[in-house]
């Protein structure tokens, strides 16, 4: 198979507190950013990548380009608009779409995301959870959820790239903002999604209590 990698490394990384994007955070010596660019980079099947930065660090990104990073695109003030950015772009029939933030890719989950994609339109990796969610109003727990029915969903997420690109058009028509794609697939398109088993090492790099457990799982 072949496939598109979007990298998206265009947010403010506002959650840190750093006094630059998180995405630069060096963990032994490498960027987190880093660590999925030469991810895509070294998997064969991965036949070009997409990065999606901010205009303040566009210019630190040039140097980027080359070989298998066909483009480097400005991102969207939302992180659907980022994903919107790159949808022209995109060159190969399947796309897997993956945050910056999260730099340790679970290369099992990822490989079993490779062999479902010709088979399903909609892939998310996802893990179960382990403590009790509930939903709050005002206050109050509201009616239980069943946590064998939840999931948190991680990227990356994959998708066949016509699909993707018509949710998004239609999300953007109907001013519509999701934090994943493959809801976006649901909603416009009433698509399920398959979940591949993810990793709980693939943490989001998001307030800086995650850094920690980040330090000792890059090892
Ligand atoms: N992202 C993006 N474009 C945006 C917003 C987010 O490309 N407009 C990217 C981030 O760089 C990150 C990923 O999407 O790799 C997941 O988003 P999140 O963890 O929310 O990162 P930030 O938006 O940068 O952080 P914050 O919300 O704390 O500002
Ligand atoms: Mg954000």
């Amino acid at each position: 198979m072949r496939y598109t990698a979007i990298i998206l490394a265009a947010g403010k990384g506002k959650r840190t507190a750093l006094s630059f994007n998180k995405i630069f955070y060096k963990i032994h010596e490498k960027s987190l950013v880093d660590y999925s660019i030469d991810f895509f980079k070294n998997d064969e099947d991965c036949k070009q990548i997409i990065l999606l930065v901010s205009k303040e660090n566009i210019d630190g990104f040039q140097s980027k380009k080359n070989g298998k990073i066909s483009h480097l695109i400005l991102g969207g003030n939302t992180r659907q608009n980022s994903v919107y950015n790159s949808l022209d772009f995109i060159q190969e029939k399947y796309v897997f779409i993956h945050d910056a933030a999260r730099p340790f890719l679970p290369k099992k989950s990822i490989q079993n995301m490779k062999k479902k994609i010709c088979d399903f339109p909609s892939i998310t990796l996802g893990v179960f959870l382990t403590d009790t969610i509930q939903r709050v109003e005002e206050g109050f727990v509201k009616e239980p959820l069943k946590r064998e029915e939840l999931i948190a969903v991680q990227t990356p997420q994959a998708f066949h790239k016509d699909l993707l690109v018509k949710a998004h058009q239609l999300a953007k028509e109907e001013n519509h903002q999701a934090t994943d794609d493959a809801s976006l697939l649901f909603t416009f398109l009433g698509i399920s999604t398959l979940v591949v088993e993810g990793d709980k090492r693939n943490i989001k790099f998001t307030t800086m209590e995650d850094l920690a457990f980040l330090e000792v799982i890059l090892k």
